[in-house]
């Protein structure tokens, strides 16, 4: 009889469950609901109300997977990074599940959930550079294995996901914001805006986006100063900024590029849903020679599948932790030079 994972995700606004097999690999369930709608009127994320409904929607997803919940071999779960409270209700749930059916648990990083999310239904290839685009991070990876992933670059503040949310916060677009900007973008003209391109002239590899957001709110501010926007303005602003975004990303990963001899190459994250920075970097590969991997569309945003897929990695390799040890952890940013824990 085939042997499942059973994976809860929350740690922002989705909430999801997974049924992954251990042995073939296949996604044999997979349940989601989204909150995005709940908090689109706010503009953007309010933990309490995304813990609120954690708890009332991860129940429900679990009754759909009652019939397969004697398969289950361990029982895995997303502590960190994330809204702690959040966090908190994935955990509570999957130590009583893991309780009631006497099977181990394991901790997984939501990173770690978005880069394995490149391996759901595959066999994973390492080594592999990896460039994470969420709402939360922005960092380039070396990811030799599921224990040895380290960070060679990182953002100096905002992540590349929230400039694109609050870009489209300040053009009233509504929450999340990427995918309208990147929708806007098409009908607009990349030129028509100069914005400049963060840590052009610095050598350091790191990212910024901070004095971009501002670039592009005193834009803003200085149409809305003659009149209402148009649609046309709203198109142009979206398109300049990520064209700006875009020659960022390129500029710093392509100092990386010329240090590191990985072949592959991959974007992980809600933003490596975007086809305007996917054909950016497919560009990249083809001048380095790198082979570039993606992820199915369906499992760029937030999912369970994708911690069920990373978890199986630790349960292989017969790592889990407690129902005593196993917390929410610590959200902190990690510097360039640390490892994924
Ligand atoms: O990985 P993710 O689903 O959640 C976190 O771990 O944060 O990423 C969410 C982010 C949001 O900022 C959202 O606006 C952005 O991914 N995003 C996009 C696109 N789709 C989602 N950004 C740009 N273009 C998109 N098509
Ligand atoms: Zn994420």
């Amino acid at each position: 009889m085939s042997r499942y994972i059973l994976s809860i995700e929350s740690s922002c606004d989705d909430s999801s469950i997974a049924l992954t097999d251990i042995e073939s690999l296949e996604v044999v369930a997979h349940k989601k609901i989204s909150q995005e709608v709940a908090h689109s009127r706010y503009g953007g994320v309010v933990p309490e109300l995304a813990s609120r409904m954690h708890a009332v929607a991860l129940p429900k997803l679990l009754e759909l997977l009652k019939d397969s919940l004697d398969r289950v071999a361990a029982v895995a779960v997303t502590t960190h990074p994330g809204l702690s409270v959040s966090l908190h209700e994935g955990v509570i749930m999957a130590k009583a599940v893991a309780t009631f059916l006497d099977v181990p648990i394991i901790g997984v990083n939501h990173l770690k959930g978005h880069i394995y999310s490149l391996f759901i239904e595959k066999e994973a290839k390492l080594p592999l550079l990896v460039l994470l685009l969420s709402g939360g991070h922005t960092q380039i990876l070396s990811v030799k294995g599921y224990d040895d992933m380290s960070i060679l670059a990182t953002t100096l503040d905002d992540s590349v996901g929230e400039a694109y949310d609050k870009v489209a916060k300040m053009l009233d677009l509504g929450y999340p914001g990427g995918p309208i900007i990147e929708k806007l973008a098409i009908k607009g003209d990349r030129e028509r805006f100069r914005f400049p391109v963060p840590l052009q002239n610095s050598s350091r590899i790191a990212f910024s986006l901070s004095g971009l957001k501002n670039a592009v709110r005193l834009q803003i501010e200085a149409l809305k100063a003659k009149g209402e926007m148009s649609q046309k303005d709203k198109c142009d602003i979206a398109a300049s900024f990520e064209k700006a975004v875009l020659l960022h990303l390129l500029q710093k990963s392509k100092k990386i590029f010329k240090q590191e001899t990985i072949k592959h190459f991959a974007i992980v994250g809600g933003v490596s849903a975007n086809n305007y920075i996917k054909d950016g970097f497919k560009r990249l590969c083809s001048e380095f020679n790198k082979e570039m991997l993606e992820v199915a569309l369906q499992y760029t945003s937030d999912n369970a599948a994708m911690i069920g897929r990373a978890a199986i990695e630790a349960y292989k390799a017969g790592e889990f932790d407690t129902i005593e040890s196993l917390k929410v952890g610590a959200n902190r940013q990690l510097e360039a030079g640390s490892r994924l824990h």
